[in-house]
């Protein structure tokens, strides 16, 4: 990620301060979610027999079940299953494994059996056993209801074993149903994963920050107030649009995101059916390579037109160039990131003086070495490489969906290959 890793090293960050992984090392302990933490950690001491937290997606729910999961990881036997799409069988077999049970026989009363005696040799050790499913809402009611007959293994003490159900709150109307009234009066213990206040996201924002190595980067007054609005309190949401507007603060090269590089990132967002789906309860994660890509193309175009006195900025993807004279951004980056329209192309012909100024294009190299690939990607084989002060001609241009850039260029024995835009400069 080439971008990410200039905007680290430009802010002084040790790491990605908004990334998108459930990273435990990232808990922002909110009331809320320290609420949800203690009612799982009740459970297990308490050695009640479900528990049940549920969270709109983006709460933070994976996230709490990861702090939970570190916090007694040394002191309890846990098994995590984070695909409940399985038959009743599949299921226990990966809790199974998980926990570390060897079978010898596979039926499932063998399996079963091997499951008791493994309870009862922990609870005779004093060490609890917890299955923790994550994305519970998509097991099938028939797992949901075995679990219940699972959990009925008890002492006449306690439960045997501790069952942790992470899902979003449609589960709860399921539960609520006929078919799993019984399992939904053995839930004891219940947690809510609710959106940050405006006050929260705030602290989670600069809490966050100050986790990556804080470094030079400085949150202006009022901005998680928008963002705060932006994302209703989702610490995803919240996550996308501060890394939008840190990318836009970057591209300016300040160590300040004010509200109008959030009122940028926010902009773009809105635009963005997908993220609107997010907002709309949907799972961000499969919008997130489009989203990437609009994010780090729509930034690149802002760029452009913020610098739009100077000549000869190199494009971004599309051969058509950025509107020198125009006021309006979104219009300019739209040229700059979709590409030309019929009638573009046409006017285009026309602007030979474009076209040749397009052509004549140089790029000189400027370290001491520089690979020359086979494609636009760091994975590509290495054809060749050019010292430093050796000039090629630009024959094209290639924009990675990190915002890395690369240019086409021919070598001596007429191959085509490409160069990296860091180690050149481009007139
Ligand atoms: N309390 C928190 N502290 C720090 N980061 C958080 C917190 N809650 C959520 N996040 C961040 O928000 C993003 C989404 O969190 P997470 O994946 O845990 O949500 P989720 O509720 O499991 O979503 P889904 O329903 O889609 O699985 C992650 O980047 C995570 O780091
Ligand atoms: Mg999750």
């Amino acid at each position: 990620m080439g971008v990410q890793m200039d905007i680290l090293e430009f802010y002084g960050l040790k790491e990605d301060p908004f990334k998108l992984t459930p990273d435990p090392m990232f808990f922002f302990p909110s009331e809320n979610h320290n609420e949800a933490l203690s009612s799982l950690s009740y459970v297990v001491q308490q050695r009640e027999g479900f528990c049940l937290v549920t969270g709109e997606p983006g709460t933070g729910k994976t996230t709490v079940l990861n702090v939970f999961k570190n916090s007694w990881k040394d002191r309890a036997e846990i098994a995590l299953i984070l695909t409940p799409r399985l038959s009743f069988e599949e299921f226990l077999l990966s809790v199974l494994e998980d926990l570390n049970v060897k079978l010898t026989k596979t039926n499932k009363n063998d399996i079963l059996k091997a499951f008791r005696d493994f309870l009862i040799e922990k609870s005779q050790m004093d060490m609890p056993v917890i299955i923790i499913v994550d994305e519970a809402q998509n097991l099938h009611d028939e797992t949901l209801e075995e679990l219940r007959l699972l959990s009925n293994l008890e002492t006449d003490k306690e439960k045997l074993l501790q069952i942790v159900l992470i899902a979003q709150p449609e589960l709860e109307g399921r539960l609520r149903g006929s078919k799993l009234r019984q399992l939904n009066q053995r839930i004891t213990v219940r947690a809510r994963l609710n959106p940050l206040s405006h006050n929260e996201t705030l602290e989670y924002l600069n809490y966050r920050l100050i986790k990556a190595g804080k470094g030079f980067l400085k949150l202006d007054k009022g901005v998680s107030g928008l963002i705060s609005k932006f994302s209703s309190g989702i610490p995803r949401i919240i996550n996308i649009a501060a890394s939008r507007a840190i990318m836009s603060a970057y591209l300016e090269g300040s160590n300040i995101v004010n509200r109008k590089h959030v009122r940028y990132a926010i902009r773009h967002l809105k635009g963005d059916a997908m993220v609107g789906e997010i907002k709309r309860r949907s799972k961000l994660i499969y919008a997130l390579p489009v989203i990437i890509l609009f994010i780090i193309t729509g930034a690149i175009g802002y760029y452009l037109v913020e610098q739009k006195g100077i000549p000869d900025l190199p494009k971004v993807e599309s051969p058509v160039q950025v509107p020198q004279d125009t006021k309006d951004t979104t219009q300019a980056i739209k040229g700059a990131t979709e590409g030309p329209s019929p009638a573009e192309t046409e006017q285009k012909d026309t602007k030979g003086v474009e076209d040749q100024k397009k052509q004549k294009r140089t790029a000189t190299v400027i370290v001491n070495a520089a690979n020359l690939r086979s494609k636009p990607s760091l994975d590509s084989e290495r054809i060749s490489w050019a010292s430093k002060g050796v000039v090629f001609e630009v024959k094209d241009e290639f924009t990675e969906i990190t915002g890395k850039k690369w240019y086409k260029v021919k070598i001596s024995d007429n191959r085509e290959c490409w160069i990296a835009d860091r180690v050149v400069t481009v007139q």
